[in-house]
């Protein structure tokens, strides 16, 4: 078994995110998740850090702290997305009020604190949400940037278009300027854009089969997956929905499952057409410097049976 890798989690919950976030902490044999920090995207914070201290309180593992973090983009207005994850951001299945409360403190200062801490090169950042709390922690702190080994985030997308706009994914859109800073930061990044995720669509068989475990987890997970395919299905007119953050989480446990390139990506912050945008040299067109690595398939059965493999356990 590889050696176990200490990750962050920084997310939006969002089905897609709680699922993800249920990947990793089913994988404590590769993962140490030292925290999780939640900020604004697919619902505003009160209702994401909700929605995380009850998937953290459904995995069991009441030892991972949560930590409500940024509560607005950098410099825009907030951008939500009720019309795909409904009122709660995590509709699907009413898991009550959480029995877990955020840990004291901010999330952007647990991210500055933990990598000060910990040894250099050895904290690995998963981000599922708008960028804001990883470039306010930047911002803050530059000197905690040498310290992060890499950053694997869920945003973007190139030969897909986008999900908000013509041109841009959700994530990098609601905070351009946060993801900017993420991208020209130096920091090597692995993207998990929607050109990846839209080809980890999920099934009715792997629904089903989760449903089957008979577990609190296998149902909760198959009550959001049905729930947020609703909206994506008649969106994209296939048959299943894509299941962007675990992604991020089964690129840590298997990066072997994907293919990309290592490329320059650029943020687009200026267009009123384009915000957002991130611009992918895909083809090598220019001399900018490569940044990141932009993952563009996955195999989708091996992603599927991994997800099952893990929820199954918890
Ligand atoms: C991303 O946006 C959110 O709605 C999802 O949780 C995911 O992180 C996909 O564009
Ligand atoms: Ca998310």
């Amino acid at each position: 078994m590889a050696e176990q890798q200490k990750i962050i989690i920084d997310t939006d919950p969002g089905q897609d995110d709680a699922v993800a976030i249920l990947l990793a902490l089913a994988s404590p044999g590769e993962l140490q998740v030292l925290g999780v920090t939640v900020v604004a995207g697919n619902v505003p914070l009160p209702l994401t850090v909700r929605n995380a201290l009850n998937v953290v309180g459904l995995s069991g593992r009441q030892d991972v702290p949560v930590f409500a973090g940024c509560d607005r983009p950098l410099h825009r207005e907030s951008v939500t997305a009720e019309e795909v994850h409904g009122a709660t951001g995590l509709d699907g299945i009413d898991l009550g009020e959480p029995a877990l409360t955020a840990a004291p403190g901010h999330g952007v200062d647990f991210i500055i604190d933990t990598l000060r801490r910990e040894e250099t090169g050895t904290v690995t950042l998963c981000t599922l949400g708008p960028l804001t709390n990883i470039a306010t922690a930047f911002t803050r702190a530059p000197d905690i940037i040498a310290r992060v080994k890499r950053i694997v985030l869920m945003g973007g997308a190139l030969f897909e278009g986008g999900n908000v706009t013509p041109a841009a994914e959700f994530n990098i859109y609601v905070d351009p300027e946060a993801a900017d800073i993420v991208f020209r930061s130096g920091v090597d990044l692995v993207v998990l854009p929607l050109d990846v995720t839209h080809k980890a669509l999920t099934s009715r068989a792997w629904i089903e089969g989760l449903r089957a475990l008979g577990t609190r987890a296998g149902a909760a997970v198959a009550a959001w997956t049905d729930f947020f395919e609703r909206y994506d299905t008649q969106k994209y007119g296939t048959e299943g929905a894509p299941l962007h953050d675990p992604c991020v989480i089964a690129w840590m446990l298997r990066p072997d499952l994907f293919d990309g390139r290592f490329i320059n990506v650029e943020i687009e912050t200026q267009s009123a057409l384009t915000l957002g945008m991130t611009v992918a040299d895909w083809w090598r067109v220019t001399k900018r410097a490569p940044n990141a690595l932009f993952i563009g398939s996955v195999d989708r059965d091996g992603f599927y049976a991994l997800l099952t493999e893990r929820i199954a356990r918890l």
